[in-house]
């Protein structure tokens, strides 16, 4: 594995308690002498760039389609912008950089929404079918139709925030009681954001990894339905909801690909995806290698240094968990272990693996913030900027940059998968309001 890490910054993690104490020490910090660009990164030495799609099973080709015909339905739908970042193009040595803002998705501040939501409604249907004897469609759920039997369900899930609160909102939607598991280091804004859309929350200690069984266990004690956005075994009973949601996730890429189309671009050479069990990066990359074959655009998957669970995997070429207390102000993407439903596409199919610092998705919140990149202020979560900043992160005609294929004729897709999910930490961080950004 290659490290061009120059040493680890170590922060001071009780950001809840403190966020203007963490946004100074991070910023001002005197003992931490850290590069702003430190990172790792692995070319992956399992991908199979010539070969075929394997894995129409897992991800059948209208799979993506279906999803988006069953989400556009929603009132609240709409594609989101599509933002080109000439700054950081010109900062990539790259033709252009394009940021797909999931910030504002149904209104809930996260990608997740796609994948959450639409796996709620999927088993809901399956369930009332079941008790009506005949097929039930998500729209008849929508209206309430049969509301006196979904309220008699109750769905669970682990999160690290956003998911849940996909859940949450799903559930709101189609009238059932949805209960979601929170490890102790999800912060208390992003709790309030679930139980304002009615849910009910269970704080676990540990991390989050540990709140994904104990939500399983409830589930099998309780009879509730589990709404997992990862599957703790590689096939089988485990596997359906993951690729469910992972279905949902492709409408993002769908839409970027359709924006690309109506603009007269061709579709992007690179996307560097953020990372947290993989479920995201991999639904993408199924989406694209099934759409395009051995054309397909190269797939960097970003984590954060303490959670490098995909880089590490890679690295052994088999699942290996993150132990440890997984500490990063990226709290998305704070996951020990990856989703073994994620893991084989991402194995074949992903073209390198990096993990970078805190400081550097802070510093893409903030020139995001400025304007810095070309584009009107954007406002952006810490875990949502992290492809940005692992493309931001590699020096311009650097070996990595160069193994990549990168160059002045490289179309560049990031996904800036969440907004300010908690407003006071994107206070800390960028030291600005949301509402005076822009
Ligand atoms: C904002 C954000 N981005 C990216 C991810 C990563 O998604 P996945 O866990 O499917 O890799 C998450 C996961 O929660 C997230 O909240």
């Amino acid at each position: 594995m290659a490290d061009s890490g120059v040493g680890r910054p170590r922060f001071d993690h009780s950001f809840q308690a403190a966020p203007t104490r963490l946004y100074q020490s991070t910023k001002g910090c005197g003992d931490c002498s850290v590069s702003r660009s430190a990172f790792s990164f692995l070319v992956n030495p399992h991908r199979t760039p010539a070969e075929p799609f394997p894995f129409h099973a897992e991800f059948p080709p209208r799979g993506g389609a279906a999803a988006l015909a069953a989400l556009s339905a929603c009132p609240r739908y709409a594609p989101t912008p599509l933002i080109s970042l000439p700054g950081a193009a010109q900062r990539s040595g790259v033709a252009e950089v394009r940021y797909k803002d999931e910030s504002g998705r149904f209104g809930l501040g996260s990608f997740k929404a796609l994948g959450g939501a639409y796996a709620v409604a999927r088993l809901l249907a399956e369930e009332v079918s079941r008790a009506l004897g005949r097929p039930v469609g998500l729209a008849e759920l929508a209206r309430g139709e049969h509301a006196e039997l979904t309220r008699r369900l109750t769905v669970v899930c682990a999160s690290d925030g956003n998911h849940g609160r996909a859940v949450a909102a799903g559930a709101k939607v189609f009238r059932t009681r949805a209960v979601i598991y929170f490890h102790e280091g999800v912060s208390d804004g992003r709790e309030a954001a679930v139980r304002t859309l009615g849910a009910e929350v269970v704080r676990t200690k540990g991390v989050y990894d540990e709140s994904v069984r104990l939500a399983g266990e409830a589930a099998v004690r309780e009879g509730w339905l589990v709404v997992s956005d990862t599957a703790a075994e590689p096939a089988g009973e485990t596997a359906g909801v993951p690729l469910m949601v992972m279905e949902g996730y492709r409408v993002l890429v769908m839409e970027a690909l359709d924006q690309l189309r109506a603009a007269g671009r061709p579709p992007p050479t690179h996307l560097f995806l953020q990372s947290g069990v993989g479920g995201l990066a991999a639904a993408v990359t199924a989406h694209l290698w099934s759409e395009f074959g051995a054309d397909r655009p190269k797939v960097v998957v970003v984590e954060p240094t303490r959670a490098d669970c995909l880089m590490r995997s890679a690295a052994a070429g088999q699942p290996v968990a993150v132990e440890g207390d997984l500490q990063t102000l990226m709290a998305g993407l704070a996951c020990g272990e990856v989703s073994r439903v994620a893991w084989p596409v991402l194995k074949a199919g992903a073209e390198a693996f990096m993990a970078i610092d805190d400081l550097a998705a802070v510093d893409a919140m903030q020139a995001l913030a400025e304007g810095g990149l070309g584009a009107e202020p954007i406002v952006a979560g810490e875990s949502g900027v992290a492809g940005l900043a692992g493309l931001l992160a590699l020096p311009l005609g650097g070996a990595e940059w160069l193994s990549l294929g990168l160059g002045p004729s490289s179309r560049v897709l990031v996904v800036g998968t969440e907004g300010a999910t908690d407003p006071d930490i994107y206070h800390a961080l960028v030291g600005r309001r949301v509402a005076a950004v822009g």
